[in-house]
């Protein structure tokens, strides 16, 4: 009887033991799982940026400039409480890298500029760029290359705007515009489908009243 009473107790305790590496099992799991979830949960908006953009990238189309804009304007509506752009506000670096896609190629930079600063003529090569304004206050114009009777080309300015916090402008492949802080210190995200500083893009001279014509499309340093 002694003897019996030992094995159910031996048995007793090999259930309890895998009762207890069970439950050590799914604690595990568990603990596992909800780490994920508040990671996904405490996610701030330019890691909630960067992940959309991936998730949606494909070759430029209406869809997609549509998509990132909105994701943009999302991310323009950051407050300082997230430390990222805390820190950008106090640093004011003029220029800074958020992000590389090295697979996908875009990129997501911040600028920071002081009123006055003015940024001349420029394409942007093959690729296309988004610009949204955080805080500040800046103006675009936008231009057209055109050619007179001699074949000698000059620029043609379209339109002038202002771009305020929270507005998004996009510029597709072979558009020209320049930029003009108005209201500094200004935050600006640049968003580009692809490292500019690897493009053949464009500047022009500073357009001044009067038609200047253009050395000939002249290539200048990269913006
Ligand atoms: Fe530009």
């Amino acid at each position: 009887m002694a003897s019996n009473a030992r094995i159910t107790c031996i048995c007793c305790v090999f259930r309890l033991l895998t009762w207890a590496l069970t439950f050590s099992q799914l604690a595990t799991l568990c603990g596992s799982t909800i780490k994920k979830v508040t990671k996904i949960m405490q996610r701030d908006s330019l890691e909630t940026f960067i992940e959309s953009v991936s998730t949606i990238w494909a070759a430029i189309s209406s869809e997609l400039v549509v998509e990132v804009r909105a994701l943009l304007a999302k991310l323009v509506a950051t407050t300082t409480e997230e430390a990222w752009l805390a820190a950008l506000h106090t640093e004011v670096p003029e220029s800074r890298e958020l992000y590389r896609d090295r697979l996908r190629e875009f990129l997501l930079l911040a600028h920071t500029e002081a009123a006055g600063l003015y940024r001349a003529p420029h394409d942007h090569g093959r690729g296309w760029v988004a610009y949204a304004v955080q805080r500040g206050e800046m103006q675009m114009s936008t231009y057209r290359r055109m050619h007179d009777l001699r074949g000698q080309a000059y620029l043609v300015k379209r339109e002038s705007f202002i771009v305020r916090a929270r507005d998004v402008r996009v510029f597709l492949p072979g558009d020209i515009h320049d930029t003009r802080c108005m209201a500094g210190p200004l935050t600006l995200f640049r968003f580009t489908s692809r490292d500019l500083k690897k493009e053949e893009v464009t500047r022009y001279p500073e357009p001044s009243q009067t038609a200047t014509p253009l050395s000939g499309g002249k290539r200048y340093e990269s913006l």
